[in-house]
């Protein structure tokens, strides 16, 4: 059989994205669900990841039946030690290419959540606001992050990450995503059903599905030695659209109730009381008033790419 240029391990949203730009691109790929769904017209291999709960010869049968790929994207999450090393060995192990004397290792991609430079999203406001705050400290009081800042180590997240590119992997650390369904106007009962929760929204980095596709179609048809020279082993990218956005300025610009008739949603006349609260005069706030903001702008210098999906097109 031949190779595939890529196997995706867990065709979920980012695939809706991705599986029609690699078939437009006739790139040869496969995909995996856990149930073995179709995903964007694409049949899908059923697979599911469980090394705590699988016997150690189930668990090779079922790695070892995947088919070979020069590169595998791992879009769902693995945690601590343990989980990377035994997918990227067992893969590597039952995949061997016997058509070539040098026998090419497969690279694993991991997608991952920019959530490890902060709080992460779990953890209660007020906790949250006081790591923030540690972890701005630890910046010097510097707003800004980029993907060398450091990151939480403890994250059990961060652990697997951390794992999969000693074994020589690329983890992309992914902002906000959205598109298609994912529209950040229906994330405002989430994220702000209260006058406090809008008080402590700051900044907001966002990533379109197609600007993830097209970032993966770019790595995995890259020229020999950019994987090696600095561009995917061992590498932790992050990627955001570029932009700083502002939870505030977003939820003003949506102050319109959908109902019309002039009507205007809760969160816009809070906005408009916090400007006068917090001694806002306009807005966007300055990016030292926003909290972390990100700059992703090594990603795409180093892989020639420029994001083309912008909230609202600005
Ligand atoms: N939401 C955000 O704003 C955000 C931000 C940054 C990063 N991220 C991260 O970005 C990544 C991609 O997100 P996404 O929305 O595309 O993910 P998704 O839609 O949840 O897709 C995950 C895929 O992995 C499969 N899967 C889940 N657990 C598995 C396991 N143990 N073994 C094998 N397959 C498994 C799922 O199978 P089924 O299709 O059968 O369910 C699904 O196809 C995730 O790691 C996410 O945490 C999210
Ligand atoms: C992959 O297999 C090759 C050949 O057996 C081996 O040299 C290499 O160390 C393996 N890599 C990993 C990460 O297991
Ligand atoms: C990268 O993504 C993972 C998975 O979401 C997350 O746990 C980790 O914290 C992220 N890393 C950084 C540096 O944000
Ligand atoms: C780091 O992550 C751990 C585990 O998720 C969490 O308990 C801790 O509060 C986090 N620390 C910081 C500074 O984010």
């Amino acid at each position: 059989m031949e190779q595939l240029t890529l196997l995706i391990l867990g065709a979920g949203w980012t695939s809706t994205f991705l599986i029609p730009l690699l078939q437009s691109s006739s790139i040869p790929f496969a995909a995996t669900t856990t149930s073995g769904r179709t995903v964007s017209g694409a049949p899908t291999i059923p697979f599911k990841f469980d090394p705590a709960n699988t016997p150690e010869d189930e668990l090779r049968t079922a790695i070892s039946s995947l088919p070979a790929a020069k590169y595998v994207l791992i879009t769902f999450p693995l945690t601590g030690n343990g989980p990377s090393k035994t997918l990227i060995e067992l893969y590597n192990a039952t995949h061997q290419s016997h058509s070539s004397a040098a026998s090419q290792q497969a690279r694993f991609i991991q997608l991952g959540s920019s959530g490890i430079w902060g709080a992460g999203r779990t953890i209660a406001a007020a906790d949250k606001e006081k790591i923030e705050k540690e972890l701005a400290e630890k910046r010097g009081g510097d707003p800004w992050v980029t993907r060398h800042s450091p990151i939480n180590e403890s994250n059990p997240r961060a652990i697997a990450e951390n794992e999969l590119l000693s074994l020589g992997g690329c983890v992309l650390n992914l902002s906000g995503l959205w598109g298609g369904e994912r529209q950040p106007i229906n994330w405002i009962p989430r994220v702000a059903a209260t006058k406090e929760a809008v008080r402590g929204k700051t900044s907001l980095h966002l990533i379109h599905g197609e600007d993830i596709a097209r970032a993966v179609v770019k790595i995995v048809t890259a020229e020999d030695g950019k994987w090696e020279n600095g561009g995917g082993k061992g590498e932790r990218w992050m990627l955001t659209d570029g932009f700083v956005y502002d939870w505030w300025a977003m939820l003003a610009g949506w102050a319109e109730d959908p109902a019309g008739e002039g009507k205007v949603r809760e969160q816009g006349v809070w906005v408009r009381e916090l400007m006068e609260e917090e001694d806002v005069r306009a807005l966007p706030r300055e990016m030292e008033k926003l909290g972390r903001c990100y700059d992703s702008r090594e990603f795409w210098r180093v892989w020639g790419l420029v994001p083309i999906k912008i909230l609202g097109g600005l």
